[in-house]
């Protein structure tokens, strides 16, 4: 005979797909009544429009169906009470009443990479979006935050449709590729520009660091705009231990715009943890490689921030150009997912891995002394 507690038992193991805890757990289950062969579970939804209501139904039915001798299953949606949401907000802030952003708290483990540049058009949302997928293939719990304002293409890039679910004053962040992202792109009228100024786009990066529901991360990357603006001195106050990664192409590295990027973690005290070179050169039908920016460019972007630094600030890949790369980006699938043999797929996964075996501590950390210069 079953019995609810069987069946409790079967449903710690429906997780919410949005929040990723069982819905045990997190005060989604309301009853479960078993009447012979006949199971009758009550679920609270979070929301009312909860677009995860089919999914969740799905898997409680198949759940529940799983204990011996159930044979019916019958489900009754509700929606959870201010009360309930109130608790559950407050459950997955860890007991914190207030939004407070989680990175910054004592204990947080996540570690943290914001994406720069010098100029646009390099390939720095690209390498954002091709890193988190390639952690997440990894298993690793990767989120990516489009601090790129007016650049926003994390979205398309991904392949993210629709906005974060709202739990009052929490968002539920939308997941793709395993990959949990928020962009200013999922608020805005499509076509719509965004014309905000300092405290604007202050305000925004902050709610999404502390309103957007990340859960344990291990991973967060940050996509920034181009440049040493307002943002990335945004970004270098909210979360001052985000290590920066720069992007160039051999070609911006000729005329010296990635260094500045990299270069303002000297006034941020922020450190660099590496260069990545993209467009690095093409592939030809016979093997050999068409260098169409020119070559060297992320070895001297690496080595000439180490100097300015005082730190070794490594090459960590060199991306080379690849059609693959471009059409998976437009298709809203990263290239790592959708051609994981490609020569581009292989060269970000390599880099993912370099960033994802760090040694966490000192390694590679600003430890706030001045070289003595000679
Ligand atoms: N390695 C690459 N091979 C081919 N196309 C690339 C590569 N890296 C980026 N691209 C393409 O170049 C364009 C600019 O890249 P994007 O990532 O948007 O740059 P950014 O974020 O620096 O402005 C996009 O169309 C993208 O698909
Ligand atoms: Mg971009």
């Amino acid at each position: 005979m079953p019995t609810a507690e069987l069946i409790h038992d079967a449903l710690a193991k429906v997780i919410d797909p949005e929040i990723r805890r069982p819905i045990t757990e997190i005060g989604m289950v309301r009853s479960v009544e078993v009447d012979g062969a006949l199971a009758v579970v009550g679920i609270d939804l979070t929301t009312q429009g909860c677009p995860m209501r089919e999914r969740i139904t799905t898997d409680v039915e198949a759940a529940t169906r799983t204990v011996a001798g159930v044979e019916e299953v019958r489900i009754e949606l509700g929606v959870m009470s201010e009360e309930q949401r109130l608790e559950l907000r407050s459950k997955l802030r860890g007991g914190k009443p207030e939004p407070v952003i989680q990175f910054t708290q004592p204990g947080n483990m996540t570690r943290i990479y914001a994406i720069a540049s010098g100029k646009g058009g390099v390939g720095k949302s690209t390498v954002t979006a091709n890193l988190a997928a390639a952690m997440a293939q990894d298993g690793l719990k990767v989120g990516v935050l489009d601090a790129d304002i007016f650049g926003f293409s994390i979205p398309g890039m991904l392949g993210v449709q629709g906005q974060p679910t709202r739990l009052d004053d929490m968002l539920l962040p939308p997941i793709a590729h395993e990959v949990k992202a928020v962009s200013i792109g999922m608020f805005v009228p499509e076509g719509q520009p965004v014309v905000w100024r300092g405290p604007m786009l202050h305000r925004a990066i902050e709610q999404f660091l502390a309103d957007v529901f990340w859960g344990d991360l291990d991973v967060l990357l940050l996509d920034l705009p181009p440049g040493t603006g307002d943002i990335a001195i945004s970004v270098a106050q909210l979360l001052p231990h985000a290590e920066i990664l720069v992007v160039t192409t051999p070609q911006s590295a000729a005329a010296g715009v990635a260094e500045r990027a990299g270069a303002i973690a000297t006034q941020t005290s922020q450190s660099v943890v590496g260069v990545v070179e993209n467009m690095a050169w093409l592939e030809q039908a016979d093997g050999s490689r068409l260098e169409v920016f020119g070559s060297g460019g992320g070895a001297t972007v690496a080595g000439r921030l180490s100097k300015v630094l005082g730190t070794d600030v490594p090459l960590l890949g060199q991306i080379p150009l690849d059609i693959t790369a471009r059409e998976a980006g437009d298709a809203g699938t990263p290239v790592v997912v959708s051609d994981a043999g490609s020569p581009a797929a292989s060269a970000l996964r390599e880099v993912a891995r370099k960033l994802t075996s760090r040694q966490r501590g000192l390694a590679g950390r600003s430890l706030g002394v001045t070289p003595v210069k000679r």
